[in-house]
């Protein structure tokens, strides 16, 4: 749960590096796996086969869900995004993308093209493709914006980059239905909220829902980089060998580090995660700020909305030593190891309090 500066002082981590080390630092089984992995093969191209590569193939579709068939390995959750949507023109013969208002997808030129927010975009319009932007939660926006050029609506099941946003109840088996009657692809982003970061391996699992493609990233491989884009029979009977391509995509060191990560997911953590993430939420609901304007999340995908620029309140943690981060303009956000107890939820709340 803790870093140390260059003079060993120790922070209290409630971030994760923007949710990576979901088991903390130096966890004893990651380190292990990452090191057994070093002393054999780190680095085969896909076109050869590889034993981790294809362990973690296989255990990774199968925990996703039934209807996933194939996995595309990158190394970062934009490029995981680039071949969702590649793969989704290839599967429909479609260009138009619909995607959220502050939708966070990734920097890379394709994965920009469907995130929101004016400051990342602006240098580099005109984006790519045909992008219709249409308000997060709202059912109908998505049922009125999907024509005959639509090939997919990316989606993520909260909103974390835009400022920790769970959407209401129903409204992701909405768009699994709509998307299904309209015959248009259902990308859902899972980079954030995927790998027990929710309570759940995926976040969509809570609503019964499977994606046509599921795009996976951050701590999937125990902290080395990694980006995966799961996709089912219909989408991978559409891509031919060599479509897409990466030389370090799903290197056997990453492998090692998704194995071992996936078995470490138990249900018992993921039951933690659900219970430390209730507590945390309880805990600072119960702050009593003119400062607070609300507090969002689901499991250990927190935020805390304030009145004013959550950059003080983040430095002022930083001074206690305690590591958070921003999400929007006016979220701070938390992103803790699954490990975390509620020793830490205790001191981190009762610090904040005293700041705001
Ligand atoms: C939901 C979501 N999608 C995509 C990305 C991009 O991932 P990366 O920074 O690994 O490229 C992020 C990163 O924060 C994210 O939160």
């Amino acid at each position: 749960m803790y870093l140390y500066d260059e003079k060993n002082e120790k922070y209290l981590d409630v971030m994760s590096n923007y949710g990576v080390t979901i088991f903390g630092h130096t966890d004893k089984e990651i380190t292990s796996a990452l090191t057994q992995q070093l002393n054999k093969v780190t680095t085969l191209h896909g076109s050869f086969n590889n034993d981790a590569r294809a362990l973690a193939s296989e255990l990774l579709v199968k925990r996703c869900g039934e209807s996933y068939r194939y996995v595309y390995w990158s190394n970062s959750g934009t490029e995981a995004t680039e071949a969702a949507l590649k793969f989704a023109v290839v599967t429909t013969g479609k260009k138009k993308i619909i995607t959220c208002n502050h939708a966070y997808h990734g920097k890379t030129l394709g994965a920009l093209s469907v995130t929101g927010g004016e400051k990342y975009r602006k240098p580099f319009t005109p984006l790519l493709w045909n992008v219709a932007f249409i308000e997060y939660n709202n059912i109908q926006a998505l049922e009125n914006e999907i024509d005959d050029n639509t090939a997919a609506f990316i989606v993520e099941p909260i909103q974390g980059e835009g400022g920790i946003y769970p959407p209401s109840e129903s409204y992701l088996q909405q768009v699994r239905k709509i998307c299904t009657k309209k015959g248009i692809l259902l990308i859902v982003d899972e980079i954030q909220t995927g790998m027990g970061r929710t309570g759940s391996l995926l976040s969509i699992q809570k609503s019964g829902i499977e994606a046509d493609i599921l795009t996976l990233g951050k701590g999937l491989a125990g902290g080395i980089p990694v980006g995966a884009t799961v996709i089912n029979q219909k989408v991978g009977s559409a891509i031919f060998k060599g479509l897409h391509t990466s030389t370090f995509g799903g290197n056997p060191l990453a492998c090692a580090g998704v194995i071992a990560t996936l078995h470490k997911l138990t249900p018992q953590l993921l039951e933690h995660v659900d219970q430390m993430g209730t507590y945390f939420i309880e805990k600072l609901s119960g702050i009593k700020s003119p400062n607070i304007i609300a507090v969002r999340g689901r499991g250990l995908m927190i935020g805390v909305e304030v009145k004013e620029n959550r950059n003080d309140y983040l430095k002022k943690l930083q001074q206690v030593k305690i590591l958070a981060i921003p999400a929007g303009d006016t979220v701070i956000r938390f992103l803790p190891p699954y490990i975390i107890g509620k020793e830490h939820i205790d001191l981190v709340v009762a610090e904040l309090e005293k700041i705001i």
